[in-house]
């Protein structure tokens, strides 16, 4: 089954950005991470990122029509994209939000998640094991 990892804006710099709040893993590490859990799995994962909130919205919009499972990490629009919520809001198959982070151990501004009342569930605080759990219960549900 086909899964859509979909990562917002500065998370394509992950190994450089911060690495004490995000971690030492690149974003290739963190693709690799996902594939290869992914075809444990069953799962046929294919990761993306952009900087450009139109772009992630047009993938939501395509994860809706394909009833395509997601794994969402909007980076700081998870604060205030009211829009990209709308997109995931489209959603026919399960998503998940995740955090590398614990938002809310960090800035008041970042202790709102305007997508996570229209997601399947969140998971966050792990960082990139955050993903690998919710590939895990993103398997679990289309186990049935
Ligand atoms: C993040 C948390 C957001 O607050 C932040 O803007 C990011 C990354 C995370 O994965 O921890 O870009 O989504």
């Amino acid at each position: 089954r086909r899964v859509l990892v979909l990562n917002g804006p500065n998370l394509g710099r992950l190994g450089s950005r911060e690495p004490d709040v995000y971690g030492s893993t690149s974003y290739e590490g963190l693709v690799d991470a996902c594939r290869t859990l992914g075809a444990e799995l069953g799962l046929d994962v294919e990761v993306r990122e952009t900087n450009d909130e139109g772009e992630l919205i047009r993938w939501l919009h395509e994860a809706a029509d394909g009833a395509l499972p997601v794994v969402l990490n909007p980076g700081a629009f998870t604060h205030y994209s009211y829009a990209m919520r709308d997109a995931a809001a489209q959603r026919t198959a399960p998503l998940i939000e995740v955090h590398l982070s614990n938002p809310y151990a960090r800035e008041e501004f970042r202790h709102t998640s305007v997508v996570a009342a229209v997601a399947s569930g969140t998971v966050a605080g792990f960082g990139i094991g955050s993903y690998r759990l919710a590939l895990r219960a993103l398997a679990e549900r289309l186990a049935g």
